[in-house]
């Protein structure tokens, strides 16, 4: 399976998911600014991901920091590396555990905090792995046999440490023996579906379609999808789940055609200080990811562009919520605390 992202001795070495998959080209951030430059302009993205790349962040960051200065070194790491992209909350998850761990350990020698911190980045990653396999483990049962499974965007071992949450629920689904095939949304602008979801299924050998978004309409009404499987980059308390723009309007085609549409997510994409979705900040990305593909113009110059990267699909849409502790139902109030308490 493909190595997403890797804590080397020459540094945090990604996979670049901009020039994917024509390219299978690595990047090595060698500081934390470069880190920072990676996850904001999207060589690492999807929202466990994200968490990995900015807890290696940090440790490197501190790696690299003059003794005497650390404490005030550690925050400007946070914050640089905070600012880059606001809606995966998987990103203030990870910078909050290291900064924790690295505040307790004040008083201990820097050696020693920069080795913890390393190991802690470390355990991050293996971490994630792990929870995407119990993601799978649980959400493979809820995948009809012998249907099609529709996803959007990429929520993969792209995504994350490794296997994926979305993807990992397929994973696990295609383990245990059935029979099932992806309708892959294309997900326009960055193309997540086209060129990472086909891309690492089809290196698993899994029966795979792209399908262009607006097609996901047609085939929710066919009877050949048996489920919807998406990943989140933040949930509310009550349910309302942020994920890749476009997201929405699967969630209501599904409803309306009896699909049922899961979300597949850790619990670090939980947000239980949010009360509702409308209060998870939505990131707009740059208008070119709209007006140009690959660096060729589809649009005339100077035309207007809105470019949010996310959107809220209302909870009232979701039929389950995967975790890695089980799977929450409405009323998601009720349940995403008490799985989150586990
Ligand atoms: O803008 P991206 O590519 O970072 O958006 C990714 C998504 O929306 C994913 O579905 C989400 O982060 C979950 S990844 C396991």
């Amino acid at each position: 399976m493909v190595e997403t992202i890797q804590w080397t001795a020459d540094g945090v070495v990604m996979i670049d998911q901009t020039v994917l998959p024509r390219e299978t080209k690595f990047v090595t951030c060698r500081d934390y600014k470069e880190v920072a430059v990676a996850i904001k302009d999207m060589i690492i993205r999807g929202a466990p991901a994200i968490g990995v790349a900015a807890a290696m962040g940090v440790a490197i960051g501190l790696q690299k920091c003059a003794p005497a200065s650390w404490r005030e070194e550690l925050e400007t790491i946070c914050e640089t590396l905070a600012r880059t992209r606001p809606t995966a909350v998987n990103l203030f998850w990870a910078i909050g555990r290291m900064k924790k761990l690295a505040l307790s350990l004040e008083g201990r020698p820097l050696d020693e905090i920069r080795a913890r911190l390393i190991e802690e980045a470390q355990r991050v990653y293996e971490e994630d792995i792990a929870i995407n396999r119990a993601i799978g483990a649980n959400g493979a049962g809820l995948v009809p046999d012998g249907k099609h499974v529709l996803t959007h965007c990429n929520a993969g071992a792209l995504a994350t440490a490794g296997y994926g949450t979305a993807l990992g629920v397929i994973r696990a689904a295609v383990e245990a023996g059935k029979k099932i095939a992806v309708l892959a949304d294309e997900t326009r602008p960055f193309l997540q579906g086209a060129r990472l979801t086909a891309w690492e299924l089809q290196q698993d050998g899994i029966e795979t379609k792209i399908i262009t978004d607006n097609m996901a309409g047609h085939f929710l009404r066919s009877g050949k999808i048996g489920c919807v499987v998406v990943g989140a980059d933040r949930i509310a308390r009550n349910g309302d789940v942020a994920n890749k723009i476009g997201t929405y309007s699967v969630a209501v085609l599904a409803k309306e055609n009896g699909v049922p549409f899961y979300v597949a997510a850790p619990i670090s994409t939980l947000d239980l200080t949010l009360t509702g979705g409308e209060q998870i900040p939505i990131e707009e990305r740059p208008a070119a990811e709209v007006t140009h593909v690959f660096g060729v113009a589809v649009a005339p110059e100077g035309i207007g562009v809105e470019n949010p990267a996310f959107d809220v699909t209302p909870n009232r849409y979701v039929t389950g919520i995967i975790t890695e502790k089980g799977v929450a139902t409405a009323p998601y109030e009720e349940s995403l605390p008490r799985l989150a308490a586990l």
